[in-house]
């Protein structure tokens, strides 16, 4: 699975990838946001996501695609996740989920990974609801959220425990619809 933008390539994670994910991911300004990544994440951490992603890719249908984020420039190293999750063909919904390495922050690189995310998820899956749970707290995620199109459904309280700090949050909810997307 391979899909690209401007400046990225989004593609099933490989073996390779576990050393530049625990790179960036054993970070803790990244899993404190995140639900069940620990900190410190080691490399032990990494080849176990390696591997069950490398199981999601058998399954046939698909019931997510977490890819690993490359830069063009830069083609060999993972950077960032961005994944759809919870694909529930039926109901037509499904869930999305990201990080960036630090460094990279703020130059517009989530937006465009997940904006490709999003028109896979309505065009090609047919899906017909996206949604981002994102702790309250977390100003990126929620702003990246509402600069898409999503729209703030409610606040659910205390729904997420973070691995990596084991501190108890509330949970905003934001979702997209195939109709509003295809507005934009
Ligand atoms: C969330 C994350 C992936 C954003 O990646 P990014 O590439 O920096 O995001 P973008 O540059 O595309 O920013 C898109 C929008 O999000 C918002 N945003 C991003 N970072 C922000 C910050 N630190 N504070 C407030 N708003 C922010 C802004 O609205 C921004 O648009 P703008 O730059 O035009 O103002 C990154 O901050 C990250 O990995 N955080 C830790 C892990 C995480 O929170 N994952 C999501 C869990 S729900």
């Amino acid at each position: 699975m391979k899909l690209t933008t401007r400046r990225l390539i989004l593609r099933d994670v490989e073996l390779a990838d576990a050393e530049p994910i625990k790179k960036y991911i054993d970070n803790i300004n990244i899993s404190r946001y995140l639900l069940v990544v620990p900190h410190p994440y080691t490399k032990k951490d990494a080849l176990w996501w390696v591997n069950h992603c490398a199981e999601e890719q058998k399954k046939d249908p698909r019931t997510s695609y977490e890819l690993g984020i490359v830069l063009k420039t830069q083609p060999r190293e993972v950077i960032g996740g961005a994944g759809i999750t919870h694909i529930d063909s039926g109901q037509g919904t499904a869930e999305l989920g990201y990080w960036l390495a630090e460094d990279y922050w703020r130059q517009g690189i989530m937006s465009e990974a997940v904006r490709k995310l999003i028109s896979f998820s309505f065009e090609d899956l047919k899906l017909r609801r996206l949604i981002i749970p994102a702790f309250s707290g977390n100003a990126a995620s929620n702003g990246l959220a509402k600069k898409l199109g999503f729209t703030f459904e409610g606040k659910l309280r205390q729904a997420a425990v973070c691995k990596a700090t084991g501190e108890i949050h509330d949970e905003n909810m934001h979702s997209l619809l195939r109709n509003e997307w295809r507005k934009r």
